[in-house]
């Protein structure tokens, strides 16, 4: 019996069953139909004797289609599946390559006997998209595993390489030749024996061993609503019966699929899918990159440095300052040394890293560098030098990138004779650890350019968004809308700790004043300066972080900015003095304080990032709608469960959302201008 995704071969007297639904063997409802049709040949043919389940292509199912997630469930579903395999009364092997994650492995779970081909990553990432593994993943892994460690593999959602998956009794073998042929001959030799999962009871772990996993767990996974479910659902594994268990499981999983959270970390994996789609550069060929100047050895410098060796570039590190470019280079080397000490990396991989990388005073080498990133000092002056002389040293289609927070990138590539080559590449800090990577599109920007900055970002394991050349590019941007609005909160009534107390409640990995303290007060300071001369004299404007660094409270770095700091203390103190410039601040300007609950704290600064949003994608800065959501949580701690402002925002609905926006205007006053929530609300999956 076969079906366009599912056939069923013969070798002798063993079925091949092929699962194939390019491009990843997603395991949709017509593979589960072809499967369960092909599982019944199995069992009712009596010239067959085993069976082997193998995918077509580059992959065994790599995951189920998380479209289905949001909809009633087609029949047949995975466990009934998975029942018919335990059922068929003829061994089962599943031959994995690629990936086996998610349903594709729960499925090779069902099986007699797992094979993997070299290279198979397997695991069950199902928590870090909101649900739990719902085809006995909880159960069938424990008995292989332990709990323990089952509590870590699924909380996690680790994809586990075969060689340590062999180690671990996640796959009962590893082929060294064929694999279709190696997992045919271990069918054969299965013929007239069962050994499934099910039969077995889990390997006997402590009371304690389960606590530590389980806490441990919990605090990596945040205590979200799938962690906790998973670990109650793998607790059930210590039954002998798995029935109860499977139950649990099933109920959980259809439970957590239809929450809010399972919904935006849906959202989520669509917005990276549709962000990396760019038809205006389709079949644009990137260039070939293979040694990447980095200019500047500071903070960003270095980092930069690291992800480009991590990735496997050579890496050209050049610097004006001698003192810069040897504190710069030994935080690179200190940076593999720690590595290396923990164990996670290899002492011939740090050798090989630290060997790609090249330290220099003298530009002329800059002439060997294919891509050059700039990140020096962040003063527009100072970089039109900067690109004035790269252009006089970089050889003809070497491609000027700069790391610029929030300057004119049209103003600095002018200073080229050559702006088509110019884009932005701004990395977030640290920038070998943090995902996000802004790519700013210059007026003059060619498509190759941008190619390349796209191409590059991915190699180093970012995520790279396309973003317009406008002041701040898309995450800056919405971050001061929201730091603003933060402000009008204070000036209203509130206070720095209520407004960070309610934003980390939400689910921000700190609040908006614990942030400004930890960058500096200064940067801003500098920057509402140079704007002074062109602010409208009309709109609000909140003046307690000026009167903040000019009584010298710059943030941690001098020991009190809107938070006072003890040394050792790992976070700040409320500060009277800080109450005192707020509560002067507010008498000077007219305001009479009203107490603010944290519902509207969070509502109010929710909303200037939807509304900046939306300004964004009417300018054009910002690509998709859902783009905005990629880079606040990859780069600005936006609790990724929450979705992202746009997401928020398209849960309450066009009705509210305008309601909402229209009051926004009304409590921010003077100079807010208000974006229309239209073009937030079209989707881009
Ligand atoms: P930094 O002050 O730590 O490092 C700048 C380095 O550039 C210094 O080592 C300095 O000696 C060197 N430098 C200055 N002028 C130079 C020149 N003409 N030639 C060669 N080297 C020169 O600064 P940081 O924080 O690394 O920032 C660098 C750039 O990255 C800035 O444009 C900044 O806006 C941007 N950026 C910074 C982020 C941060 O969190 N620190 C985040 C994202 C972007």
């Amino acid at each position: 019996m076969s079906t366009a995704q599912v056939r069923l071969e013969r070798d002798g007297d063993i079925a091949v069953i092929v699962i194939d639904n390019p491009p990843i063997n997603a395991g949709s409802a017509a593979v589960r139909a072809g499967l369960l049709a092909a599982i019944d040949t199995v069992a009712h043919d009596g010239t067959l004797r085993a069976a082997v389940i193998i995918g077509a292509g580059t992959t065994f199912i790599a995951g189920s289609d998380l479209k289905e997630f949001g909809q009633p469930l087609q029949d047949p579903q995975l466990p009934a599946i998975i029942k018919a395999i335990e059922g068929c009364g003829k061994p089962v092997v599943a031959a994995l390559h690629g990936a086996a994650l998610g349903g594709g492995y729960e499925l090779a779970l069902g099986c007699d006997y797992r094979i993997a081909a070299p290279g198979t990553v397997v695991g069950l990432p199902e928590v870090t998209l909101g649900i739990i593994p719902g085809a006995g993943g909880t159960q069938r892994l424990p008995r292989l595993v332990g709990l323990p460690k089952a509590i870590d593999l699924v909380c996690s959602g680790e994809r586990v390489a075969a060689s340590e998956a062999l180690a671990l009794g996640m796959l009962d073998a590893i082929a060294a030749g064929d694999l279709r042929q190696e997992a045919l001959a271990c069918a054969r030799r299965l013929i007239g024996t069962r050994s499934l999962l099910r039969e077995r009871t889990a390997p006997a772990c402590t009371a304690e061993e389960l606590a530590a996993a389980s806490a441990a767990a919990l605090r990596a996974g945040r205590e979200r609503p799938a962690v906790r479910a998973a670990i109650e659902a793998v607790g059930q594994a210590a039954l002998a019966d798995m029935e109860p268990g499977l139950a649990a499981e099933r109920a959980m999983f259809q439970q957590l699929r239809l929450s809010v959270e399972a919904r935006a970390l849906r959202h989520l994996f669509f917005a990276e899918r549709a962000s990396a789609r760019h038809p205006a550069l389709a079949g644009v060929a990137p260039r070939p990159v293979e040694l990447i100047a980095v200019l500047g050895a500071g903070t960003m410098g270095a980092g930069i440095a690291i992800a480009a060796l991590d990735a496997g570039y050579r890496v050209l590190l050049v610097e004006q300052d001698p003192a810069a470019l040897e504190r710069g280079g030994n935080n690179i080397a200190d940076l593999y040394a720690d590595r290396l000490k923990r164990g996670r990396l290899s002492a011939e991989a740090a050798a090989q890293r630290l060997g790609s990388l090249e330290r220099s005073l003298d530009w002329s080498r800059l002439a060997e560098a294919d891509l050059v990133i700039e990140a020096v000092f962040e003063d527009l002056a100072v970089k039109q030098q900067v690109f004035a002389r790269l252009d006089a040293v970089m050889r003809p289609g070497a491609i000027l990138a700069s790391n610029t927070s929030y300057l004119d990138l049209d103003a600095i590539a002018g200073a080229t004779s050559r702006p088509g080559d110019v884009l932005g590449l701004h990395f977030f800090s640290p920038a070998n650890v943090m995902r996000l990577l802004e790519v700013v599109r210059g007026a003059a920007t060619a498509p190759e350019v941008l190619a390349t900055g796209l191409a590059v970002g991915r190699r180093l394991r970012k995520l790279p968004i396309l973003t317009g050349n406008a002041f701040g590019f898309i995450g800056n941007r919405v971050y001061a809308a929201y730091r603003r609005q933060c402000e009008f909160l204070i000036e209203e009534g509130a206070y720095p700790e209520q407004v960070d107390a309610a934003l980390e409640a939400f689910g921000f990995a700190m609040g908006p004043f614990a942030v400004a303290d930890m960058s500096g007060l200064d940067i801003a300071w500098r920057m509402r300066q140079s704007q002074a001369a062109t602010r409208d004299p009309r709109a609000r404007y909140v003046d307690i972080a000026d009167r903040l660094c000019e009584a010298g409270r710059l943030g941690r770095k001098t020991g009190a900015g809107y938070y006072r700091y003890q040394a050792g203390a790992r976070g700040g103190q409320p500060d009277p003095l800080v109450r005192e410039v707020i509560e002067q601040s507010r008498a000077a300007n007219g305001i009479a304080a009203r107490p603010l609950d944290d519902a509207e704290i969070v509502r109010r600064a929710l909303l200037a990032m939807v509304n900046e949003a939306a300004l964004l994608l009417a300018e054009g800065v910002a690509g998709h709608a859902a783009d905005v959501d990629l880079v606040l949580i990859n780069g600005y701690g936006f609790p990724r469960w929450e979705g992202g402002p746009v997401f928020w925002a398209r849960e309450r609905g066009r009705a509210a959302l305008e309601h909402d926006l229209d009051w926004l205007a009304a409590v921010s006053a003077a100079g807010f201008v208000r974006g229309d929530a239209a073009c937030l609300l079209a989707k881009e999956d």
